[in-house]
């Protein structure tokens, strides 16, 4: 079977920085309380209308050049994120159409903060198989216009920001390859960390009343999301790696998905690791939730921190709950 390369990589962050300062003016929080809990101290938000297939773009662009192609050369995109443009249809679609491509398949992941490994995953699969020569993954997320930035949503909105990155996939006839990819879920924990409406369980899905309730905004049991992550972020690394005969010293470079940097520092501690080890940019953007992986891999590769024929291993968890790891080997 053939293998799956990473040839091309790209990200983007809307210019606008909004800081911990600037989020004391809306809610009742501290820059304090947040750099003590998350380790964020700004983060990127859009300030005009923007969608996540917007943000995409630009990211995509930079991925396609880098892989030596235009854009009518990649024969399937993969979006991975929760903030689609539309309620429906998805994302993909509007790339395709915005890119100019030939009338290739184009679909959503929606998998949250595991969206780009889970649709890492599923492009792997088109490329071994021989389905798809230049497939286009991409991560992009717009949080910060769904979020309830008043004190009663202060939990959740100091966390997320808004980001893109992609990656272009193609067969490989070297060392260069993704050597494995391991998507997990277990969805009792789904209302831990969920957003609501519009619900066609609901009739209308979404009304004046619900909408006053707040229901619209995403909701999150921090410490249960908190206690499941610190377990399945180390388990699925180390998955990732007993599959390909690996250990933990063999690895360059973890790129977790960037949630909290608490939660990072204790996965390097149960790892046994430094944090050098582990890439972080958190403290600049927050959690971009399905980008946050795709944009960590990208500013590291731009860093000179992944280099060819090193080992590197892509880690997520998030809402579903959904957990996800990638071994690669750059
Ligand atoms: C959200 C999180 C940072 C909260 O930290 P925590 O240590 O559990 O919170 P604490 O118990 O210390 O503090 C909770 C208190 O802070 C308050 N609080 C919540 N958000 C706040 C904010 N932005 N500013 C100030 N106070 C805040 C709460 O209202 C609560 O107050 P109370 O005790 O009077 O009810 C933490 O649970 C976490 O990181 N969870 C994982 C979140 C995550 O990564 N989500 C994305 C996964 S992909």
């Amino acid at each position: 079977m053939r293998k799956t390369k990473i040839a091309g990589i790209g990200h983007y962050v809307p210019e606008n920085v909004v800081t911990n300062k600037d989020l004391e003016k809306l809610m009742d929080t501290t820059d304090e309380w947040i750099v003590t809990r998350t380790g964020i101290h700004e983060r990127r938000w859009v300030n005009e209308p923007t969608g996540s297939s917007d943000l995409a773009l630009k990211a995509s662009e930079k991925a396609i050049a880098m892989a030596g192609l235009v854009p009518k050369d990649i024969d399937l995109v993969i979006f991975g994120t929760l903030t689609s443009d539309y309620h429906f249809p998805g994302s993909a679609v509007l790339v395709q159409d915005k890119m100019g491509m030939n009338t290739i398949g184009a679909f959503d992941i929606k998998a949250a903060c595991s969206a780009f490994i889970y649709a890492l995953s599923i492009g792997d699969q088109f490329v071994k198989t021989g389905q798809a020569n230049n497939v286009l993954v991409i991560g992009a997320e717009i949080q910060s216009t769904g979020i309830d930035v008043t004190t009663r949503g202060r939990d959740m909105a100091v966390l997320f920001g808004d980001g893109a990155g992609a990656v272009v996939l193609q067969p490989s006839d070297g060392e260069k390859a993704i050597l494995s990819t391991h998507i997990h879920s277990q969805g009792k924990y789904a209302k831990e960390l969920w957003a609501e409406l519009p619900t066609p369980i609901q009739n209308p899905p979404m009304s004046h009343e619900m909408l006053d309730a707040g229901r619209q905004y995403p909701q999150m049991n921090g410490r249960e999301v908190f206690k499941n992550a610190i377990v399945r972020f180390p388990e699925v690394i180390m998955e990732a790696l007993n599959t390909n005969n690996l250990q933990v010293k063999d690895v360059d470079l973890f790129i977790p998905h960037q949630a909290n940097l608490r939660i990072t520092q204790s996965v390097a501690k149960r790892l046994g690791v430094g944090m050098d080890k582990m890439y972080s940019n958190i403290e600049r953007y927050g959690n971009t939730t399905g980008a946050s992986i795709p944009i960590a891999l990208a500013e590291a590769h731009k860093e000179g921190k992944v280099k060819d024929g090193d080992l590197v291993i892509l880690a997520a968890f998030g809402s579903g709950f959904t957990w996800a790891s990638a071994a690669i080997r750059w």
